[in-house]
Formats: structure tokens, sequence, C-alpha cells
């Protein structure tokens, strides 16, 4: 018998979420066949990022699901500005306008923003109905798709709303994804990855200490020959399939969704995002929000340099810029949006910091804003 390509999620007990790897989703003939058996004769409605659409030429691809699931296909140019408060009212008002059930399905193709914004609203039609999230991108495979938490943002703010629910399958598709996806984007999903390499996962970050893949020395992922490209995408599906696994792992282990590992130099990076106006990606803006949190953790928890020096390292070999260009920072709109962090409190910000390699401690500890100032500092030229 075949063997299933497929890590399960369990939440709470009761719910399941499956995984699959490379089912070739995205052709044509697959598509329909794949999704018509999960989904029945329910109402489906798709959500797929109009970029993508245009680049992978999704046209037909979802006309198929049109036709044969009886889908509504909303294409919606991904973003940040698509996890706000008017984007979900326009999208859940078409979506009860065309006669919603409790067992109707919600399908995002597309990058962590349409997968955040589709997500949540799939999470609060009859308080949930069902999901199937196909990411697009390596942030979104690695960490938002699988991640069972959904986020809009308010004015000023980064996930002030959101809700916890598990999608019930999740495809992952490395060969079409890469093959479109601009290399920024590529490299950004790597913060991430390395966060749960160095957060929890000795085999992941062994893995992302010792690969010699030769792509990791081209900035741009372009004009690979066909060795290269093999090596690619052998790679990634690897690299992919530990840092879910250890996802999976950490989850099922705990069983709970407030594992301190996600929040590990977000405070610093959901505000980095919001005073650049996004200029600076999710994964950029994090990569400066964990070495800050890990000078933090070597002052305030004795943390050895060490982790600092490492991380660094892969940030580095893994093409994520660790400084941040003047140019596109806004100091004052950083402080406002670090006061309207989740955990701020009393007027005083608290992180989330490490206390040794693999182990991110859940104890949150107030730092002085210019004590977090001066940190940041050295990371802006
Ligand atoms: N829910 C979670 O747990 C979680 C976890 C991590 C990040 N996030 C969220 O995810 C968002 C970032 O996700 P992202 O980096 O995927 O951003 P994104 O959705 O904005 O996608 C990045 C860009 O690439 C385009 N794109 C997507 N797939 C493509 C492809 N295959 N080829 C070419 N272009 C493609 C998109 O249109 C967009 O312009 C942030 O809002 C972040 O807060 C959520």
């Amino acid at each position: 018998m075949k063997k299933k390509s497929n890590l399960k999620l369990i939440y709470k007990n009761s719910e399941n979420c499956q995984i699959f790897f490379n089912k070739n989703i995205f052709l044509k003939k697959n598509i329909t066949q794949i999704l018509k058996p999960i989904t029945k004769k329910n109402p489906v409605f798709v959500f797929v990022d109009k970029n993508l659409h245009q680049k992978m030429n999704l046209k037909l691809y979802c006309k198929k699901l049109e036709k044969e699931l009886g889908a509504e296909v909303f294409s919606i140019k991904g973003g940040e500005q698509v996890k706000s408060l008017s984007y979900f009212k326009k999208y859940i008002d078409r979506i009860f306008s065309s006669g919603v059930t409790a067992n109707s399905f919600i399908i995002a193709i597309g990058g962590g923003t349409i997968i955040d914004l589709a997500g949540y609203i799939s999470s609060v039609i009859y308080r949930g109905i069902n999901f199937i999230s196909i990411p697009t991108t390596l942030l979104a495979s690695a960490d938002a798709a699988i991640s069972c938490k959904n986020a809009l943002n308010l004015r000023g703010g980064k996930n002030q709303i959101g809700s916890y629910a598990l999608p019930k399958y999740v495809f992952i598709e490395t060969t079409y994804i890469y093959n479109f996806l601009p290399s920024r984007y590529f490299w950004d999903g790597y913060a991430e990855i390395i966060k749960h390499g160095i957060g929890h996962s000795k085999k992941l970050l062994d893995h992302l200490k010792l690969n010699k893949s030769k792509y990791l020395k081209k900035k741009v992922i372009k004009n690979l020959n066909e060795i290269e490209d093999n090596e690619f995408k052998e790679d990634i599906t690897k690299v992919l399939k530990l840092a879910i696994k250890s996802k999976v792992d950490l989850f099922n282990e705990k069983n709970n969704e407030l594992q301190p590992v996600y929040h590990f130099g977000h405070t610093i990076g959901h505000a980095i995002e919001i005073a650049t106006k996004h200029k600076c990606l999710h994964g950029e803006a994090i990569t400066i929000g964990m070495l800050i949190a890990l000078e933090i953790s070597i002052k305030k928890n004795k943390l050895n340099k060490g982790i600092l020096i490492l991380s660094r390292k892969l940030f580095k070999k893994y093409n994520l810029p660790i400084t941040l260009d003047k140019k596109i920072f806004n100091k004052k709109i950083f402080l406002k949006a670090m006061h309207k962090d989740k955990k701020y409190f009393n007027k005083k910000n608290y992180f989330i910091l490490m206390n040794r390699l693999f182990k991110i401690s859940n104890k949150l500890i107030s730092i002085d804003e210019n004590y977090y100032l001066n940190l940041l500092k050295k990371y802006i030229v």
C-alpha cells in the first residue's frame, strides 16, 4: 500500500488536522478529485490570492472548482491589507448572502495573509465551519497554515482580533509554490523556521546548521540548473517536514495553543512591521525581534552568548537581513505599536525570553522602554 504523506495535528483531543505534502493539488485534474470527497455536496467558498491567480494561471483551476464543487471563488490581492475588518465584513456578507451552512467549507489558497483572513472568517461563522488551507509561501507553509491561530489587524496594531481554530486539511505543494515566489519572500519564510530550530527542535537546528545546498549561496533563486533545481525542491520539502513535525510534536505534547515559542521575537517584530508600514516583511521583522530578545535573554536570563552568535550566523546563511533601513523606520509609530502589544500591561512591555537553547521560558519579563530602544538602535542603519 502507498504510504500516506501526512502529519497529524490534534487539538483538544477532539479535532484533527491532516497535513499532506506534494499531492499535486495544483494540477487541474487533481484539484476536484482530491477535494470533492472531502467537501461532498456542501457549499464551498474559496479565497485565492489574485497575484497567484495571474502568475500560476489558476483561472482554469478556479473554473473547475466552480463547476465541479459549486464553489464561490473570491479572488483577492494578498498582502497585510486583507487582514482588516473591512475585508472581513465584505466577505462574510457575501458568504451569508450565498447561503452558508454549518457544514460549509472555506478553502484558502495563498500566503499567510489570505490564510489569516479566510481562517478567521471560517472560525467565527456558526462558531466554526470547515477550513482547508493551501499555503503558497514558505512562511505560510511552515507556520501560518498550521498554527491553529488566525488574526486580523486593527488600525495601528497587529493581530489584535483573532481566534484559535484548526484547519481540517493542509495541502503543501513545494514544487509549484517556489517556482513563482519572489526570492525575498522565500527567504523571509526561514525566520520562523530558524525560530523553531533554536526554540525547541534539535533535529531541525542540526539540519539548518549543516545544510550545504547550493541554492543557499544564491540570494536570488533564479535560473537553477536541473541538479540545483532538484536539490532545491528536495531540501525545501525536507526543511518543511522537519519544521512542521517539530511544531506538531510541540503542539500535541502540551495540547496548548499558548506556547511561548510562538511569541519569541514577535513583540519587537510586530511593532517593526507596523513602524515600517510593512516594508519590512514579517520574517525580516521577527529576525530583528529575535536578535533583541536574545540580547535581553543574555542579560536577564544568563543565556549563553553563543546562541546569539549562532542565530546571527543562521539568519545570514538563510539570506535574512539583520539590519533595518532607517529610511523606512518611524520611531513614533514603533512606540505606539509597542503600546498596543498583547503583552503590554501597566505601561510596561513584557517579553518572552530564552533560558537556554531549545528552552523558551513561559515567564513574562517586563523590560524598560529605554532599554529595548537602545538595543534596537544598533540594528537601524
Ligand atoms: N496565523 C499564524 O499563526 C501566522 C504565523 C506566521 C505569520 N502569520 C502572518 O502571515 C502573514 C505573512 O505571510 P506571507 O509572508 O505568506 O505573506 P503574504 O500572504 O502577504 O504573501 C506574500 C506576497 O507573496 C504573494 N504570493 C503568495 N504566494 C505566492 C507565490 N506562490 N508566488 C508568487 N507570489 C506569491 C502574495 O500575493 C504577497 O504579495 C503576516 O500577516 C503574518 O502575521 C500568521
